[in-house]
């Protein structure tokens, strides 16, 4: 989760400022709090300036020409100023940035204190520069249980120390400086040379050399650099108001980047399915719901069966995952823990890996046999947008592939963007605005699908959920009846996903039985019906229904927030990449 961030520079003395800039690329990993070091002749410990809230305006006076920085999402610990990083040794001449959970923390701090540390943060993180005012780096590190990444400035060596074990690090390479930070896109705008981090790896770095060592052993090791991909201006507003329309906006081009080079890339994976003895989708949210989506296109197109799992619990189910099984990750980041723990564990049982993942080299990019990447650009919004539209364009052409129709399937997406396009910039856009003014106030909103719509359903209400706070639930359509009708009333909002197709007569039911209760129902279908109350039309493109349903949904959740005054990019209490389990 929180992101981290360092430069070490011969260059300037505009370290901190830029450490700032820096860590504004990293705050959709945490934006709680905020706060930076660096060291100056003039003192004698390190110098800290850190505060509570986001980073949007927020400048430093602090000079210096080397910097480290953190930006926070809270685990251990309140949302104060105190447990903002970086924290320090007693004497302040240590200081340290940590992203990820220390679990031995406890213990290492009764030690702490019985020695007569004095602590100032209710933090798990503050016991690393504790420890270093009596251990090298690498000790202290290897002291540390947990998924676990670091950065410590200290002025008495004036040396930069990172390592990392399962929290992402990379190191960025410039002219007379280097950088440090936990996601490479905010290195883009300083270099396209980095070196990923390997766990149980450290690194010291001076504006002029990177030196490379194996945590177990102490060893050095040789450094092989990579080159990014991509621009700044990828990741950059232009001339949108907030990332999430911004990002919603793209999906169509999106869908074209898939379809027009992500063929290679669907036969080496379609050939490793068909090789599999079972087959697991993973991820979680919108990952996971996406590979519900996959569930059903697999079953209805290419008549296989693969098996969803979330990340968070395929760990309980991992018993009969053996040699042939093969575990299809699906992540934006690649970085999320409860999914690489899920892969981690399966690898053990000697699965084969596959990931599609939107991050390159990412950790399940890296982790995985055979990889694919979405293709969807970088994705700021803490809402999954466009990455989910374009594992659904891949899951569909997989589908396709697995049957030897790929050619069809790929000129149909083609359709698809057009439709997505069309609602994006249309008319409909407007309708799903002025509905969003009739629902802005409402407490509960309930979605239902059957078959691939359930999917919709659930994506549909976890996009309400994160960004405008009202209590939202997808169900199966035929479910409600068997409990969840109970909480319709006169007036509740009902989202009816009702695609022209095998499910349509029994979601068309579902929607009359919910409207004999009162409620207000929206219909999303290519067909209007006299039990919608509001009636969405999409285009009727069968079993790429998934693509087109959820568009309304995204629009609907920013025109909502936008209402209610929520921010749309970065809402409470969540983190785009979750790290930590
Ligand atoms: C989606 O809107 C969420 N922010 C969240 O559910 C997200 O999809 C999930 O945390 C998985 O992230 P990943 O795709 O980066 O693995």
């Amino acid at each position: 989760m929180c992101g981290i961030f360092c430069i070490t520079t011969k260059i300037k003395k505009d370290a901190p400022a830029r450490v700032l800039e820096g860590l504004k690329g990293l705050e959709y990993r945490g934006y709680d709090s905020w706060g930076i070091a660096t060291l100056s002749p003039d003192s004698d410990s390190t110098l800290i300036d850190k505060e509570t809230g986001r980073l949007t305006d927020v400048e430093t006076d602090l000079v210096g020409d080397v910097a480290i920085g953190h930006t926070r999402w809270a685990t251990h610990g309140g949302v104060t100023k105190e447990n903002a990083h970086p924290h320090t040794s007693c004497d302040g001449t240590i200081a340290v940035v940590h992203n990820g959970i220390i679990d031995n923390f406890q213990e290492l701090k009764e030690k702490l204190l019985e020695e007569g540390h004095e602590f100032k943060s209710e933090t798990d993180s503050e016991v690393i520069p504790h420890l270093l005012e009596n251990h090298d780096f690498m000790t202290v590190f290897n002291m540390l249980s947990g998924l676990n990444a670091v950065i410590a400035l200290n002025k008495n060596t004036k040396e930069i120390w990172a390592a990392k074990t399962g929290s992402p690090l990379v190191v960025g390479f410039g002219e007379d400086e280097n950088y440090l930070a936990s996601d490479a896109s905010a290195l883009l705008p300083l270099t396209k040379r980095v070196y990923f981090l390997h766990d149980s790896e450290a690194v010291r770095i001076t504006a002029d050399s990177v030196t490379l060592f194996d945590l177990e052993t102490g060893n050095k090791k040789e450094i092989q650099t990579t080159t990014l991909e991509g621009d700044v201006s990828d990741a950059a507003l232009i001339g949108y108001d907030h990332y999430l329309i911004k990002e919603v906006s793209e999906q169509p081009s999106v869908i074209r980047a898939i379809i027009q080079d992500g063929r290679e890339d669907i036969e080496r994976l379609a050939r490793v399915i068909k090789r599999s003895y079972g087959t697991f989708f993973v991820g979680c949210g919108t990952a996971a719901n996406a590979g519900l989506a996959g569930v059903y296109m697999f079953s209805r197109i290419a008549r296989r069966h693969v098996n969803l799992a979330t990340g968070s619990e395929f760990k309980y189910l991992i018993d009969f995952v053996t040699r042939g099984s093969l575990v299809i990750a699906l992540s934006q980041s690649g970085e999320t823990i409860d999914t690489i723990e899920s892969v981690k564990a399966a690898k053990k049982n000697g699965a084969t890996i596959a990931s599609i993942v939107n991050v390159p080299q990412s950790t399940l990019f890296r982790l995985a046999d055979t990889r694919m990447l979405l293709r969807a650009g970088p994705e700021k919004c803490v809402l999954a947008t466009k990455s989910y539209m374009a594992k659904l364009s891949i899951m569909y052409l997989l589908a396709h592939e697995l049957i030897g129709e790929y050619e069809k399937a790929n000129e149909f997406l083609q359709e698809v963007a057009l439709e997505v396009e069309d609602f994006i910039s249309g008319a409909r856009h407007e309708q799903v605005k002025a509905l969003a003014d009739k629902l802005s106030d409402k407490e509960d909103l309930y979605l239902i699908g059957r078959g691939p719509s359930f999917a919709d359903a659930l994506e549909g209400a976890l996009k309400i959920k994160e960004v405008t706070y009202i209590h939202a639930e997808g169900f199966a359509g035929g479910e409600l009846k068997h409990g969840s009708i109970a909480l319709i009333e006169e007036g509740t909002p009902v989202v009816v996903f009702a695609p022209y197709d095998e499910t349509y007569d029994g979601i068309i039911s579902n929607a009359m039985e919910v409207k004999a209760r009162g409620a207000y129902v929206i219909g999303i279908s290519p067909k209007n019906h006299d039990v919608f109350d509001e009636h969405i039309k999409v285009k009727d493109i069968m079993h790429a229904s998934n693509l087109v349903n959820i568009v309304p949904m995204q629009l609907l959740s920013y025109y909502m927030a936008l209402n209610r005054g929520c921010d749309p990019d970065k809402p409470r209490n969540l983190a785009k990449s979750v790290t930590v389990r």
